[in-house]
């Protein structure tokens, strides 16, 4: 089955305050997003992935990627204000025979190949699936004035990471329906299960973080200089 990977790399990084497009912040000498397409790199779809830039940004990402992975760049186009924006955009450009969509943000450098070949052979077997791990803290809910209000049973609560790995059809027909509804999601997972395909949890590592603020940056660059990386 034919799959190509999707990256999502339009975020601005905001809370990180880079100033610029979180994907090309430098960690530990190399730009975020040339990190996590080379721990893809195993996987043999860095040539046909599809990578999502902040408007205004597709130039400068072409030109770093060109010049980390020359002919095996991959393809830049335009994302959206939202993260469900950017990823309907690249399913809009995905390769016609695409079976297999994996969706990994730029922002989770430390994936595992591993990983991400367990969620692709779910995908197969299920039409959906996303990495995730079992919840290590208790999770509260809490009322619009931060009083908590439920404690939700921790035993089958699990925290969500990328990838996230649709047959493509099934991509298409969640984003559709979000679309219609007008839902907007913060992962696709919940929209594939909103148009009520089961989706299968694949157990991801703690190392498998996203990169959102200053000291999961700092972290990082521990794991990149401590030659952790390939522990994910
Ligand atoms: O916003 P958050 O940090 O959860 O973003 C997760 C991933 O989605 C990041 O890799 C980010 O670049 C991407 N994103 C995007 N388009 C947006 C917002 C975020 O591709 N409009």
């Amino acid at each position: 089955m034919k799959t190509q990977l999707l990256i999502p790399a339009a975020g601005m990084g905001t809370r990180l305050g880079a100033g610029g497009p979180k994907a090309l912040v430098d960690l530990a000498g190399r730009p975020m997003l040339v990190r996590t397409l080379e721990q893809l790199a195993p996987l043999g779809l860095t040539a046909q992935a599809v990578i999502l830039a902040p408007a205004g940004h597709v130039a400068d990402f072409e030109a770093v990627l060109a010049s980390h992975f020359a002919a095996d760049a991959p393809t830049v186009i335009e994302g959206g204000a939202e993260r469900q924006e950017s990823v309907a955009r690249g399913l809009d450009r995905l390769d016609p025979d695409t079976d297999i969509v994996a969706i990994h943000d730029a922002a989770r450098p430390f994936v595992h190949p591993d990983t991400v070949q367990a969620a692709i052979d779910a995908a197969a077997r299920y039409g959906a699936a996303t990495v995730a791990i079992p919840s290590a803290d208790t999770i509260l809910v809490a009322d619009p004035e931060d009083f908590l209000i439920e404690t939700p049973d921790r035993s089958r609560l699990w925290a969500c990471q990328t990838p996230q790995v649709f047959q493509v059809a099934v991509l298409r027909e969640a984003h559709a329906q979000a679309r219609e509804s007008g839902y907007l999601g913060t992962d696709d997972a919940t929209l594939a299960c909103r148009t009520g395909h089961r989706v299968k949890l694949v157990p991801g590592t703690a190392l498998n973080f996203k990169i959102t603020t200053p000291a999961d940056l700092a972290l990082a660059c521990c794991v990149v200089e401590k030659g952790l990386a390939s522990c994910a």
